[in-house]
């Protein structure tokens, strides 16, 4: 008999081996780089970088970069703003604005930095993540003719008529059956559904009922599920849910090419499931992270959180201070729920072959559980 893989129709749309998504993770570039986007497509998934909040210098480099590791396709993910309020156009004028219209919110962040005894220090870019930002880096990912984009937060409407010209996958992360149906009506090629046990943004309903309800909407277009799949057996679900492919974030963090910081990473290996909790103190929106001291004051505080993107311009001062400081212990790290299934640090290729067997070894058992009579 043949060996058996896992591969199906929506491989083939991809020109991917296994219908399986490295999600891109922004966190200043150190989630998905480049070296690790390479490590699952050439391991036969498809591998894309988190380019949000990267110059669109940066993020070139980056697509180069992937392109001199693998000759398999790839793509780019972006957090696109949906609602941005008019804000000065860089950091040092949001600073001022904050000072002038949200003095407790700075008074917060002041007193963080005596609390921890952290030095002065800033953020060394300029980038305020605004709609013309958006439209540059879009720019650069069209004129690279990236095979794959995927739009987390926004509406990727801008990028999906020249994207297709081009041949382009373009994919929506969606939360709800309402904005997976926006996506659609958008002209996406797949919606990724993500339940709110993923990590980073996050929205209120679970993994499990979501993927049914947005299958059942958006059929035939291909829905990815995202939320909690870590293993075979996580993807054999996924499966039964009606998705034909999933995008998993988590647990490629402990992969040996993520460059997240060690302290960050121990804090998943070592985390239960009840660590990983949502806030929004880091970027104003609901974000799943690593319950640390600095989101248990923003909790303690009762202050409301700030729109974009003045919260996270905010909290971008504070993560420089404490980066300085070397108190990675206090930055944002944002992982999911799955977290407290991840035990070892692995290269990635390690992680998508248990993936890929796993989902085997899991949709043959499932047989078992049907008896003839
Ligand atoms: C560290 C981290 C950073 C993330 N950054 C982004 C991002 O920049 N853009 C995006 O669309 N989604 C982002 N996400 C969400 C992921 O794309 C994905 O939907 C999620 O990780 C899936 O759930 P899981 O973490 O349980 O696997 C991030 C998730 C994590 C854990």
């Amino acid at each position: 008999m043949n060996k058996p893989t896992f591969h199906n129709a929506f491989c083939d749309e991809l020109s991917i081996e296994y219908p399986i998504l490295l999600a891109g993770m922004g966190v200043a570039g150190r989630a998905t780089p480049p070296k690790l986007v390479a490590a699952v497509s050439e391991a036969g998934g498809a591998g894309i970088m988190g380019c949000s909040g990267l110059s669109p210098e940066e993020t070139r480099r980056r697509i180069h970069e992937v392109r001199s590791l693998t000759d398999k396709p790839f793509g780019v993910d972006l957090l696109l703003p949906a609602k941005i309020s008019a804000s000065a156009p860089t950091r040092q004028g949001v600073r001022e604005q904050l000072i002038k219209d949200y003095p407790e919110h700075v008074a917060f962040v002041k007193e963080l930095i005596t609390k921890f005894d952290l030095p002065e220090a800033y953020p060394e870019d300029d980038i305020v993540v605004d709609n013309e930002y958006a439209k540059t880096v879009i720019d650069v990912i069209l004129d690279e003719k990236v095979p794959i984009f995927a739009a987390g937060l926004g509406d990727p409407k801008v990028i999906v008529e020249p994207g297709h010209t081009q041949g382009m996958k373009v994919l929506g992360l969606s939360g709800s059956v309402r904005n997976a149906i926006r996506q659609c009506k958008s002209g996406v090629d797949a919606v990724i559904a993500q339940g709110s046990e993923a990590g980073g943004h996050t929205g209120r309903v679970s993994t499990f009922p979501l993927i049914p309800q947005v299958v059942d909407e958006i059929s035939p277009t291909p829905v990815i599920a995202a939320g909690g799949i870590a293993d075979g057996r996580g993807i054999a679900a996924s499966l039964a849910l009606g998705a034909q492919a999933v995008w998993i974030g988590t647990a490629f963090l402990v992969a040996e090419e993520c460059e997240i910081y060690d302290t960050n990473k121990n804090q998943i290996l070592a985390g239960n499931s009840q660590e990983f909790e949502v806030s929004r103190i880091w970027t104003g929106k609901t974000v799943r992270v690593f319950h640390n001291e600095v989101s248990k004051a923003w909790a303690d505080s009762n202050l409301d959180p700030l729109p974009t993107p003045y919260q996270r311009i905010l909290m971008e001062d504070f993560t420089a201070a404490a980066q300085k400081a070397g108190r990675h212990d206090l930055i944002l790290n944002p992982a999911g729920q799955i977290s407290g299934m991840l035990k070892k640090r692995k290269p990635a290729a390690k992680i998508m072959q248990e993936l890929v067997e796993g989902t085997i070894e899991q949709l043959n058992h499932l047989k078992n559980n049907i008896s003839y009579y």
